[in-house]
């Protein structure tokens, strides 16, 4: 077991850069991002509220996420880009197994191209 804490890497929207950072145990995906300056508003805290914390998931990883519940299916039907693997960033809980996740941020464009 390595004892250097989880990371995870953020992606921009085209793909183009990335940032791996510190991901501690129990934090959300969401709360990383903001503590990290990423594009991300969270606007509602993290009560499922306003899915400003919108991230696509690199597909390998979507499948090691606990699936979205009906709440969170409902939100992310008003985000803007709603990809397969897209998910509530509030709504990821960062875990050990989770060290090494790659989520895209969706940016707000409505022209981004399509996967
Ligand atoms: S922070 Fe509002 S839905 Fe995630």
């Amino acid at each position: 077991m390595s004892s250097s804490p989880p990371h995870i890497t953020f992606l921009s929207p085209n793909g183009g850069e990335r940032w791996e950072v510190e991901a501690p145990i129990g934090i959300s995906l969401m709360e990383i991002a903001i503590a990290n300056n990423m594009d991300m508003e969270g606007a509602c805290e993290g009560n499922m509220a306003c899915a400003t914390c919108h991230v696509i998931v690199d597909p390998d990883w979507s499948g090691k996420l606990t699936p979205a519940e009906e709440e969170e299916e409902d939100m992310l039907d008003l985000v803007f880009g709603l990809r397969r693997t897209s998910r509530l960033g509030c709504q990821i809980i960062m875990a050990a197994e989770l060290d090494g996740l790659t989520v895209r941020l969706p940016g707000d464009s409505r022209n981004l191209p399509s996967d």
